[in-house]
């Protein structure tokens, strides 16, 4: 039986993606590296770190792991001044309306994000009462596609995670649910998360009357 939901924040509650994509572009820009919204479909889900690395190897630059460091933490420093702006308003169509659903029928609720950000941007769309528990980049050390995350979520719940269903809109957040045993709900297209127990092609379609239709035997 499903007794409890677990969210990624970036791209599912909130489309912090767009802001990741200016900050990074920004950069990129700076360094006079070639970067595009196809490079940026890659860093969807993945870690701060892990997203450096690619946009450098996708230049071929030479860059050492202090300097990489510095530049990433001159991203993030662009990324989080955005996050100012965010405001109540600025949850995805339909996301807000789920959490106050799923709070209202009772089932348990956690954040599973790879951001160290999500704090803030929680506090940003006073979406604070929505979780029970609040899983960041900072609970676990193996980020996405690596289930911990949500394994963490799971636990913090006192649930297994065949009874959590997991929203992702990333590639390796899916693989990552289904690495953990989770069933899971896709946001976005099929060449991206197609391989969900079930896929929409965003947050206003995901509603909970459509997922209990889709999972009908687990509630
Ligand atoms: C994920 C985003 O949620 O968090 C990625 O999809 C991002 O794009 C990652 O790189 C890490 O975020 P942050 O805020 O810790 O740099
Ligand atoms: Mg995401």
């Amino acid at each position: 039986m499903i007794k409890g939901f677990i969210f990624d924040l970036d791209g599912v509650i909130t489309d912090t993606a767009e802001l990741h994509f200016q900050a990074w572009k920004k950069l990129a820009d700076d360094m006079g590296w070639q970067f595009d919204r196809e490079v940026n479909e890659k860093l969807r889900g993945v870690s701060r770190m892990d997203s450096i690395n690619i946009i450098k190897d996708h230049n071929n630059a030479q860059v050492d792991e202090e300097k990489l460091v510095a530049l990433a933490t001159l991203k993030n420093d662009i990324y989080v001044d955005s996050l100012d702006h965010m405001t109540p308003n600025d949850y995805l169509p339909g996301a807000q309306e789920l959490l106050n659903l799923l709070r209202k029928e009772g089932f348990l609720v956690a954040l599973g994000s790879a951001s160290r950000n999500a704090i803030k941007v929680l506090k940003q769309l006073e979406a604070n009462k929505y979780f029970d528990v609040i899983g960041d980049g900072n609970s676990v050390s193996k980020s996405k596609p690596e289930p911990d995350i949500f394994l963490f979520g799971a636990k913090a719940l006192d649930l297994k995670p065949e009874e959590c269903i997991v929203y992702e809109d990333a590639e390796s957040g899916i693989d990552a649910a289904k690495a953990g045993g989770f069933h899971s709900v896709g946001i976005g297209p099929a060449e991206r998360v197609g391989h969900a127990d079930v896929r929409f092609d965003s947050m206003k379609e995901a509603t909970l009357f459509e997922v209990k239709s889709h999972f009908s035997e687990l509630f």
